[in-house]
């Protein structure tokens, strides 16, 4: 299958070129095919989501095991209560603040919705993207695209078209490239399913945030690090995901004892005849003297760490690096999310190092 790419960018989306390329990727999905397309989160896989032989391609494209359920975006409020049993109240003042957006709701599903988009679950996950290429698409496909990240099942999602491209090239119709993510990581999903509303992934919408809206939020024991063992509730984040090829290990402490360590480990990879690759940041990047070492941007802005940790494992990938040591980030904003798929991706391998060396 040839794989048609399709740009688009603010200066030519009102051209009717641009409007023909969103309309024929609209008619792709209503077909029953598949087309990727960008959101501020990460770019998505999309089908259609009421048409079970979609959700199938989708799982078989990317290769994902059929019980981690899709994640459906609407692109209007009035197309939420066709496909839930009811509408909480938590779910319309969500809605209100953060859609559309980088919100993911799971909510009880309607009969419209089948099985196979849910991964067998009597609960859907809902989500209205905050782009207008993926709102225009939506529209465009009759209102319901299931899409999960736009990567094989296991690599990092896909901040770039060019990664949609690397994974899924061959495999589906077609890909809508509307440049660098702005987010990085995806939605935070969120079960209003339970009494108390319950984060069941981390992503740029905090607890804080939530709780404003929503006052008493828990978070899933297993999305926090001394809860690694037990089963998460969203399916997908049992499997192992972000896993870049090299071994991947966090150094955490104080800027100088971090920079002082990962030197210290990197000349010891040297000597066992490794390659090592440094995640660094602004104002260390230059002290590392690894085979890589890529910037993840400004330490004290979690947003721009967010934004590039994607591409960065996926450039170490293609480097041949043997292992890789990233800093730490804080637990700031949308830091927590950055720091759970590091921990991910390490397979929760973090060394703390301490300011005197030790
Ligand atoms: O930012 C995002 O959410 C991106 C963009 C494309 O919108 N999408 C995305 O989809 O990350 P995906 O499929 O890669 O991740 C969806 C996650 C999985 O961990 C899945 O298990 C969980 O959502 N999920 C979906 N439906 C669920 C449900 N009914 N109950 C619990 N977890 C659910
Ligand atoms: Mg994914």
């Amino acid at each position: 299958m040839n794989t048609e790419i399709f740009k688009i960018t603010d200066q030519n989306r009102k051209t009717a070129e641009a409007q023909k390329a969103i309309e024929k990727a609209g008619k792709i999905l209503q077909n029953g095919g598949l087309a990727a397309f960008p959101t501020e989160t990460v770019y998505g896989l999309g089908g259609d989501a009421l048409n079970p032989e979609s959700s199938r391609k989708i799982y078989a494209a990317k290769g994902r095991p059929s019980d981690n359920p899709l994640i459906v975006h609407i692109c209007r409020w009035e197309d939420l209560s066709p496909i839930v049993k009811k509408i909480p109240e938590t779910a319309k003042r969500l809605a209100e603040v953060f859609w559309p957006g980088p919100l993911t709701m799971i909510l009880e599903k309607s009969d419209k919705v089948p099985k196979e988009t849910t991964g067998g679950l009597s609960t859907v996950a809902v989500r209205m993207p905050d782009d207008e290429t993926a709102l225009s698409l939506i529209r465009a496909a009759g209102g319901y695209v299931a899409a999960p990240s736009a990567n094989l099942s296991g690599r990092p999602s896909p901040t770039l078209a060019k990664y949609v491209q690397e994974d899924l090239g061959g495999r589906i119709e077609m890909i809508l490239d509307g440049g660098q993510a702005c987010i990085g990581l995806e939605s935070t999903i969120v079960d209003l399913t339970e009494e108390v509303p319950v984060i069941l992934r981390p992503g740029y919408i905090t607890r804080e945030m939530l709780s404003k809206v929503l006052g008493e939020v828990e978070v899933d024991r297993a999305i926090l690090p001394e809860g690694s063992d037990a089963a998460p509730k969203a399916p997908g984040m049992k499997y192992r995901h972000y896993a870049p090829k090299a071994e991947l290990t966090i150094i955490a402490g104080e800027e100088e004892a971090v920079v002082n360590r990962i030197n210290e480990l990197v000349r010891e990879a040297e000597k066992r005849g490794l390659r090592s690759g440094v995640i660094a940041t602004e104002r260390t990047a230059a002290r590392y003297s690894a085979d890589s070492v890529k910037n993840a941007g400004n330490r004290d802005k979690e947003e721009t760490a967010a934004k590039e940790l994607y591409r960065i494992l996926r450039e170490f990938d293609g480097e041949e690096v043997d292992l890789i040591y990233s800093e730490a980030f804080t637990e700031n904003g949308i830091g927590q999310a950055v720091m759970n798929r590091l921990l991910k991706a390490a397979g929760h391998r973090m060394e703390e190092v301490s300011s005197d060396g030790e």
